[in-house]
């Protein structure tokens, strides 16, 4: 089946401060699960979504983006002459597996301003956005599940899981009138609300799918929370314009902005990896002894 949705964007400008020291010189998106970028298993999600462009908004210092997406003429060489031909291949299909499209973020100005700088590429359709710091483990790629909605009910979608009252600070949250069991019509939208502000628990982890008038929307976004064009609010205009629904998607979500979340990360798809589990898990009870 083609997709209804062929460009996705991903913004990846940010400094990432929660890294620090490391990203003073590596993207965040860049720093590894085991060994593959953490931006890598982003575009796969979206390539086995169905995605044929993506556009990486990102910013002049993080060269080593663009770089990951290109050939290696110089190693898959080296490669070749020593005999490895699969890892010289598996190299190689990293830049001819989709488009990869680069436009900057010319100043930081929040979320919403960082997709509003894709809108040169992407023109008129509906597309994705897919954001670096959530990592989502899913059957059916999370992408995949709200391009079946948007598909279905002709309308844009945000991707939600349910999160403790507590923890409500750390997402944007939907709230609505609930149609049928995963979907809600939204109705209202707060970026990152105390518990006692949120209308729901429903939070957003970082998967959309938008028609183009998002991008008029975020044009008329005035700065919010933090002083930023927040994303949130853009898509909380599109819901009251043209109607926006979030679907509560079937997958587990890694948060691989924060340290732990990247561990557990780490750890779940280490311990898939016949060569690693055994000694994972030897590692696991090496140190829950030492604590015991
Ligand atoms: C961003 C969005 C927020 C969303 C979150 C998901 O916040 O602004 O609405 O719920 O990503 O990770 P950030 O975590 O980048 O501050």
């Amino acid at each position: 089946m083609k997709a209804n949705v062929r460009k996705a964007v991903i913004p990846a400008a940010g400094l990432g401060t929660r890294f620090l020291p490391v990203t003073k010189t590596v993207s965040k998106e860049m720093i590894p699960i085991i060994d593959k970028p953490m931006i890598h298993y982003i575009v796969e999600e979206a390539i086995q979504s169905g995605i044929e462009d993506i556009v990486l908004v990102t910013s002049r210092h993080k060269e080593d983006l663009e770089r990951y997406f290109d050939y290696n003429y110089e190693l898959e060489d080296r490669l070749m002459k020593a005999g490895k031909v699969e890892m010289a291949r598996g190299i190689r299909n990293i830049a001819e597996s989709c488009n990869i499209i680069c436009v900057y973020q010319k100043e930081p100005a929040g979320l919403g301003h960082a997709v509003g700088c894709a809108r040169p590429v992407v023109g008129k359709e509906p597309f994705a956005v897919l954001l670096g710091d959530d990592l989502i483990d899913a059957k059916i790629p999370c992408t995949r599940q709200l391009m079946e909605v948007h598909a279905n009910a002709g309308l844009s979608v945000v991707g939600v899981m349910e999160v403790p009252l507590s923890e409500t600070s750390k997402y944007g949250i939907v709230g609505g009138t609930a149609m049928g069991d995963r979907t809600l019509r939204v109705e209202t939208m707060v970026e990152k609300p105390a518990p006692a502000d949120a209308p729901s628990r429903f939070a957003i982890p970082g998967r959309y799918i938008v028609d183009s008038s998002i991008f008029d929307s975020i044009a008329r976004t005035k700065p919010g929370k933090n002083g930023e064009i927040q994303f949130t609010d853009a898509l909380l205009d599109l819901a009251k314009s043209r109607g926006l629904l979030a679907h509560r998607f079937e997958g587990d979500r890694y948060d691989t902005g924060d340290r732990i979340g990247y561990l557990d990360a780490t750890l779940t798809f280490g311990l898939r990896r016949p060569e690693l589990r055994e000694g994972i898990l030897a590692l696991l009870e090496k140190h829950g002894k030492a604590l015991r």
